[in-house]
């Protein structure tokens, strides 16, 4: 087998070249085909060999192979077995030959077709509480920060660089997080991450690396974190919580010796973790040298009064905690942070490197020029401002339209609870609310130990404010019948 780097050079550019003899405008590109020069089946082996290509669309339309002479001159053969088996390419039509030009692949339709890409529903309304309102991502002050990050980033921020994460984001995010959370934390104990998923990965790895075997999760939660810790091979127990967030008393007889929790905005039920939970959770945590999870994923997001502060400031030597860009920015940015306590950050930075030897490093210094610069702070400020208005008007219509049921949640974040009736199929009422274009995900699948609560988990953060009243009467006329 030979294998033989072809360069050749793709359609438009190699018209160009052809006009005006420039080769320097040319765009080549390697193609590597293997052909098997053996005596006897030269001419067999080349033909198949392009044929394959082009069928398998490695070699597209319009794109430009080499002249028979530079091909016959690569391959060490002779000139006319080039010929031949461009002459019966053309004549199948896989190539198209014209006088004095080297010949271009044809419009043949490649055999092996991508398969269509499946695209995410597009509902009439949307309540899917998980994905912020992406159209409020700040494009222009996003590329303006890439721009002046790539103008005086050094040479070396392209290299292979610290698994934790640049440290001009380290430490933009260190002040940003001390300044608005109260995180008690330094740029050497951050890691940056894939969003709050890979931190939950790193950490459940860490964990079952140090001999953990059970993970506690606040029950309802969110059952893409479970497959996550799952796949470490974590067993997974379920704390429930109540309007006062985590049940701290019930985790005392669990066997976890860590915990995942939501205390700023609990998902899904939008409760704020009571004061008192707050320092139970962390004596919990004190005594027998476990570990507190804190998913801090939209505290940004508080309307009625200043959030509460993390509750990693209580105690940075037990408490991992969390942050992302998920929600204040967009899902697709895949950032996030961890601030971990000293004597997991070796570890957990080893983690990292495995995983992907450390995250973008464009996007961390874009990131951290839009906090050092106090565009994120003011991009915060206007996604606030525009869903305290959005949340206001979903409760306005839920009240009116279905004033018999519970609407739960704190004033923060992007999501409600609405509690319908226990025991009735509330995954029927987002089935049959999704047959009408209506997108929301019902509470029960969220609950990790099965119970009688049932709701729908109601996003307002993609809703059109000027199609909530409209989403709210739809989804009422579903819901009404169910909920009795
Ligand atoms: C409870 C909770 N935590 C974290 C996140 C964010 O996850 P990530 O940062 O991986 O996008 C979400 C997103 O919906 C969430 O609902």
């Amino acid at each position: 087998m030979c294998p033989v780097r072809l360069l050749y050079v793709d359609g438009p550019m190699a018209r160009a070249t052809g006009r005006h003899g420039d080769e320097s405008r040319a765009l080549p590109r390697d193609l590597l085909l293997d052909v098997e020069l053996r005596r006897g089946r030269l001419r067999k082996n080349l033909r198949e060999t392009l044929r394959s290509a082009i069928q398998e669309g490695r070699l597209l339309a319009g794109t430009m192979l080499p002249s028979s002479r530079t091909l016959a001159a690569d391959l060490g053969v002779s000139r006319g077995v080039v010929t031949d088996v461009y002459d019966q390419l053309a004549a199948e039509g896989y190539l198209v030959m014209t006088p004095r030009h080297a010949p271009t692949v044809g419009g043949v339709a490649n055999a092996v077709r991508a398969e269509p890409e499946p695209t995410p529903p597009a509902w009439r309304f949307d309540f899917v509480a998980t994905t912020p309102d992406v159209g409020l991502f700040p494009r222009r002050a996003w590329v303006r920060a890439v721009e002046r990050s790539l103008r005086s980033a050094p040479a070396d921020a392209l290299g292979y660089g610290d698994s934790r994460g640049r440290i001009e984001l380290r430490l933009a995010v260190a002040d940003y997080l001390a300044r608005v959370r109260g995180v008690r934390t330094g740029p050497e104990r951050i890691v940056i991450t894939q969003g709050f998923r890979q931190a939950l990965d790193l950490l459940c790895r860490t964990l079952a690396a140090r001999g953990s075997t059970t993970l506690a999760f606040e029950t309802p939660s969110l059952p893409d974190a479970w497959a996550t810790a799952r796949a470490s091979g974590l067993e997974l127990v379920a704390c429930p919580v109540d309007q006062d967030g985590l049940r701290v008393d019930r985790l005392h007889r669990m066997p976890a010796a860590a915990v995942v929790v939501t205390p700023a905005h609990q998902f899904p039920t939008g409760a704020v973790m009571a004061p008192t939970r707050r320092t139970a959770l962390v004596s919990w945590a004190a005594g027998a040298g476990r570990l507190i999870v804190e998913d801090d994923y939209d505290a940004e997001f508080r309307f009625d009064r200043p959030a509460v502060g993390a509750l990693q400031g209580l105690d940075p030597g037990r408490v991992v905690h969390v942050g992302t860009a998920s929600k204040t920015l967009a899902p697709g940015v895949r950032l996030g942070w961890m601030s971990l306590p000293a004597d997991l950050v070796g570890e957990v930075r080893a983690s990292k490197a495995a995983a992907d030897s450390g995250s973008p490093a464009i996007d961390q210094l874009a990131l951290a020029d839009l906090i050092s610069t106090g565009e994120y702070d003011r991009q915060v400020g206007r996604a606030r401002h525009l869903y305290r208005r959005r949340r206001d008007q979903l409760v306005d219509a839920l009240s009116a339209r279905l004033p018999q049921l519970p609407v739960d949640g704190a004033a923060a974040g992007l999501h409600v609870l609405l509690r319908l009736p226990d025991g009735v199929d509330d995954d029927e009422v987002a089935r049959e609310a999704g047959r009408h274009g209506i997108g929301v995900r019902a509470l029960s699948p969220m609950l990790l130990a099965s119970g009688p609560e049932r709701g729908l988990v109601l996003g307002y953060g993609r809703l059109r404010p000027d199609s909530i009243y409209k989403a709210v009467a739809a989804l009422a006329r579903i819901v009404k019948p169910a909920a009795g």
